[in-house]
């Protein structure tokens, strides 16, 4: 059996591998596997350990004749065709749950980062502009008794939600379908988007990446924003436009957004974004926590033996494969 990873995983944690498997990894830390090498590996390859950055398409799917399982290193699989996959008859696994804690964590710190302008601040003594205490120096919101709007009540919105809780924070949520379980157990309030978008203090997108997201955050929503409110991206940069999130900013429909994710990953260093001081930009570290990170590495590993043997994955995204 060959198993392709297309990242550098640490051998110390490959030690589940049985000794007669082969393994193909990638070499380099922080690079992907070249689309070109991904495919020629790909060929005869039993089984493939994958992440957000590569692109499995009918293309790949065509090119891995021998695959039996998919395996990606992630909550999200926007980045996987589950038609292709699912009719050759190859389950996709995930990691779902693990993270879930360390994303909503993360939409917390990029709340009170443009909050309370934490980048810009620090930004402001290394400048050696610091000159005084000021009454108003870098003012910015409050998030105690302030109500954030979540969009997307899956696993992490849940956590999101209950941690905005501990913090006196009001919350209400929008999601494709309402959960009336959810509501009474997390005591939240169901809203329609534009509703939540004119009502919150800060609004977080979680939902996941999809056609039916598409932009779901341009311009038009931003502007029913209150100019005191601040956007947080956690989720997947297609989203948002954010050429619509530029212009909002720039007019000051909003007060800041914190973006771990963008339409384009790597962000170019010259976007128009970058250049504002009310945006906070992370390089998609929403489950990068050591703990976090290792559990993944053995889901996902999990997920490829039992793929393997013929066993139910862990976590399985297209279920209909067992059909
Ligand atoms: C990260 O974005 C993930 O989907 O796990």
């Amino acid at each position: 059996m060959k198993i392709l990873f297309t990242r550098k995983i640490p051998s110390r944690m490959l030690d589940l591998i049985p000794g007669d498997y082969k393994v193909a990894m990638w070499s380099e830390e922080n690079s992907t596997m070249p689309r070109e090498e991904l495919l020629k590996e790909a060929a005869d390859a039993d089984a493939i350990f994958t992440n957000l950055t590569d692109k499995l398409d009918a293309e790949f799917f065509g090119h891995a004749e021998k695959l039996k399982v998919v395996s990606t290193m992630a909550v999200g699989f926007d980045n996987i065709d589950l038609h292709e996959a699912t009719k050759r008859g190859i389950p996709v696994g995930h990691t779902p749950d693990v993270l879930s804690e360390a994303v909503a964590e993360l939409g917390l710190a990029l709340m009170f980062a443009c909050a309370r302008r934490i980048v810009e601040s620090m930004q402001f003594i290394k400048e050696n502009k610091w000159e005084s205490w000021g009454p108003f120096l870098f003012a910015g919101q409050k998030i105690s008794g302030a109500k954030l709007g979540i969009i997307g009540m899956g696993r992490i919105g849940k956590i999101l939600a209950k941690q905005a809780k501990a913090l006196n924070m009001e919350v209400v949520y929008y999601n494709r379908r309402p959960n009336t379980e959810t509501e009474k157990e997390l005591n939240i309030e169901y809203r329609g988007l534009e509703a939540l978008l004119q009502e919150s203090d800060y609004v977080v997108m979680l939902a996941p990446g999809s056609q039916e997201t598409y932009h779901m955050m341009g311009y038009e929503q931003f502007s029913l924003m209150k100019p005191t409110s601040i956007f947080v991206n956690v989720s997947r940069g297609s989203n948002v436009s954010e050429e619509g999130l530029y212009k909002a900013l720039s007019e000051k429909k909003i007060f800041a957004a914190g973006l771990d994710v963008f339409e384009v990953e790597p962000i170019q260093k010259d976007h128009p974004l970058l250049t504002l001081s009310n945006v906070i930009a992370a390089p998609h570290i929403g489950s990068a926590t050591q703990e976090t990170r290792e559990k993944m590495v053995e889901i996902a590993l999990n997920n490829i033996l039992k793929g393997l043997n013929g066993e139910r994955l862990l976590h399985t995204v297209n279920e209909e494969v067992y059909k």
